[in-house]
């Protein structure tokens, strides 16, 4: 069991640039929506006042300063035997911007979705209120990687390097229950309006 812990843990933590750029926006978000408030062909909004400028501008932007402190973390003292960092300086902070945008582009492409449904801002709906972030994520993440490397400026692939199938799998099947379980506590503390 032990044995199975590290390798998990070290999946999650490559994902925390993504899940931490999800979860800015909670606190910095708000102001302008993205779509301007404007509606759909069917009438309703196009993203909602769920999906604005400031937390889709600052969430990534933060999100890759944080993981400044992880990298650190990896690279100067023992976490680095367990947790792995996310490539060589200063090319790391690209794959980090990636995976933060990329969570907050597939957020809102989502809610383009939701809304098609006729689903309101906040409403739920599983599971793609739980992957949206992951999916996003790492769809930007590897185009940052193959830029990267096609670019000559890293010379393999730094996100499929850290990224390996074992580790998307985990992040795959564990992420919907950890964001549901990081929701409810934000309810709890009164960050989140509904409880998921
Ligand atoms: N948020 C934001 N800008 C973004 C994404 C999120 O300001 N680009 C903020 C909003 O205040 C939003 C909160 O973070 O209400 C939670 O995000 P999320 O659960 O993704 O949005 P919902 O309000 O549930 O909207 P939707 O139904 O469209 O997912
Ligand atoms: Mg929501």
């Amino acid at each position: 069991m032990a044995g199975l812990v590290d390798p998990v843990l070290v999946a999650l933590w490559l994902m925390l640039p993504a899940y931490i750029g999800n979860m800015i926006p909670v606190f910095v978000g708000g102001g302008a929506p993205i779509d301007f408030g404007k509606n759909w062909r069917d009438g309703r909004r196009i993203l909602g006042d769920g999906k604005t400028w400031r937390g889709i501008i600052l969430g990534p932007i933060l999100a890759a300063l944080f993981t400044f402190i992880l990298q650190w973390l990896s690279l100067n003292t023992s976490w680095g035997e367990t947790f792995p960092s996310w490539g060589p300086s200063p090319w790391w902070f690209a794959i980090a911007y990636a995976l933060a945008l990329g969570a907050l582009v597939g957020d809102a492409t989502k809610s383009f979705f939701k809304r098609r449904t006729g689903r309101k801002r906040g409403d739920r709906w599983i599971p793609f209120d739980q992957l949206d972030f992951v999916v996003g994520g790492l769809v930007f993440g590897l185009l940052a990687g193959v830029l990267l490397q096609v670019s000559g400026a890293t010379p393999s692939n730094t996100f499929l390097d850290i990224f390996t199938w074992p580790r998307v799998l985990v992040i795959l099947l564990l992420t919907p229950a950890l964001h549901l379980l990081v929701n409810f506590i934000g309810y709890k503390i009164g960050a989140k309006d509904v409880p998921w």
